[in-house]
């Protein structure tokens, strides 16, 4: 073999391995963002089911969690929120739906069918706006509870919720959904 020869099977393979690999990164970027939400991540995964201790919430003051990477509100509500929330007419809510997982579905959009506990005083939902998945803002908005709390309020474009998470002016189509959830003692609450 010639060293021209020699020279030019090497340039020839160098180019065949540099096309090769320029493939394989192509096709890896196109089938990545589907392999990866197909699987969730094993620190997602773990998270499906969590405990939450409220003990440290105050009435009339919520947290947000991180469930399933999105955030949860759990609130611990006022009075004043509750009682809101209850007078309400059915008639008056653009979702009459309680949208409540641990309930069959036809519930109604009644506060009862809301909140976690029979008084009322916990409420927990999804805090993601129906209409296109912005975080609502708490204690804003045209539905805020009578003592200056309570209601969200999403300002990406517009969308109200009363004291019970329900849908009540703006484009959001459903109320912010109620995850599983329950009381498994009397502070602590378990997600999912
Ligand atoms: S995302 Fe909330 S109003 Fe549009």
């Amino acid at each position: 073999m010639s060293h021209a020869e020699d020279h030019e099977g090497t340039r020839r393979d160098f180019l065949y391995y540099a096309t090769a690999g320029a493939g394989a990164v192509t096709a890896g970027a196109a089938i990545w963002p589907l392999v990866d939400q197909m699987n969730p991540s094993a620190d997602v995964l773990a998270l499906s089911t969590i405990r939450v201790d409220v003990s440290g919430v105050s009435e009339g003051s919520q947290i947000t969690v991180k469930w399933l990477g999105k955030p949860v509100f759990i609130r611990h509500r006022t009075e004043d929120e509750i009682s809101q929330a209850r007078d309400v007419a059915l008639a008056d809510l653009p979702d009459g739906a309680a949208r409540n997982a641990n309930l069959q579905d036809g519930a109604d959009a009644s506060d009862e069918n809301r909140s976690l506990d029979a008084d009322g005083k916990w409420l927990v939902q999804m805090g993601v706006c129906t209409h296109l998945g912005c975080v609502p803002l708490n204690d804003a908005g045209e539905f805020v509870g009578p003592s200056g709390v309570g209601g969200w309020f999403c300002p990406c474009h517009g969308s109200h919720y009363d004291t019970s998470g329900r849908i009540r002016r703006g484009p959001a189509p459903e109320n912010l959904p109620v995850p599983p959830a329950e009381f498994v003692d009397e502070t602590t609450i378990l997600l999912g």
